[in-house]
């Protein structure tokens, strides 16, 4: 089977009602990125925080995967799929992809303030966390992302995965945000690399790529047919 590796960011997920980042009107015109997403933010009022995670959650609730989600869980009938995500949202589980690595962490899960490894996940019932929030075993509870001045734990999974692609499809990122938006030159040389955006950011020394200036549905059906042969 070829492998093929998705490297998808806020866009994939905005028809399916979820603000992005940097589009007008998006999260960052609306919150001060480093009071609500940096790890001095946090460190200076964790309240805000949580709260900014709250309402992002409870978005998420209201919102279910997109064509776009569903056509890449549905090419597992014939390929390798593996998704490297820069969304903390859980629209690719919930579209049936079963392998999905997602950089930035996960919105429906909180983190242990003093043991990174340790995680629990939230439930529909339960969505908001607080500072006073506390873990099962007692551990005070953050929410499980990646802020700006903190590492990216997974990145070199992920840059072994783009290595190892068959065929590679960036979907719906501005690629304003290291490393993630590097992982496109990790592919071997001739590995056909795709690029869906309706507002595409300039790919400089990667002349070959295929750039698809579509929404992600819309991109994705085009994929679909052509991976598919039809
Ligand atoms: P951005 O908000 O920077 O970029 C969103 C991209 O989606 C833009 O290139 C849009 O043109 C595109 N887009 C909009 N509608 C679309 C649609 N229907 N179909 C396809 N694409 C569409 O989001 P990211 O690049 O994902 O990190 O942002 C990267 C990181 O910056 C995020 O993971 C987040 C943020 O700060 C953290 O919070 C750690």
């Amino acid at each position: 089977m070829k492998k093929i590796v998705f490297s998808t960011g806020a866009g994939i997920s905005a028809e399916s009602g979820i603000t992005t980042f940097r589009d007008a009107g998006g999260l960052w015109e609306q919150y001060p990125v480093m009071q609500v997403a940096s790890a001095e933010g946090f460190a200076a009022d964790p309240g805000l925080v949580h709260r900014f995670y709250n309402a992002r959650r409870h978005d998420l609730a209201k919102a279910a995967p997109n064509e776009a989600h569903k056509l890449i869980a549905g090419l597992q009938d014939s390929f390798d799929v593996r998704v490297v995500t820069q969304n903390v949202d859980d629209l690719h589980e919930r579209a049936g992809s079963r392998n999905v690595l997602h950089l930035h962490g996960e919105l429906m899960k909180l983190r242990s303030v003093i043991r990174p490894e340790y995680t629990e996940t939230l439930t529909p019932d339960n969505l908001d966390s607080s500072p006073d929030t506390r873990g099962r075993n007692g551990d005070p509870m953050r929410p499980h992302i990646v802020f700006f001045g903190e590492a990216v734990p997974e990145i070199d999974t992920a840059m072994r995965l783009a290595a190892s692609a068959d065929i590679f499809v960036v979907i719906g990122t501005s690629l304003n945000v290291y490393p993630a938006a590097g992982l496109m030159r990790c592919v071997r040389p001739g590995t056909p690399v795709y690029y869906i955006d309706p507002d595409p950011a300039p790919t400089p020394g990667m002349p070959d790529i295929r750039v698809m200036a579509v929404k992600a549905t819309e991109g994705m059906r085009m994929l679909d047919r052509e991976l598919r042969g039809i």
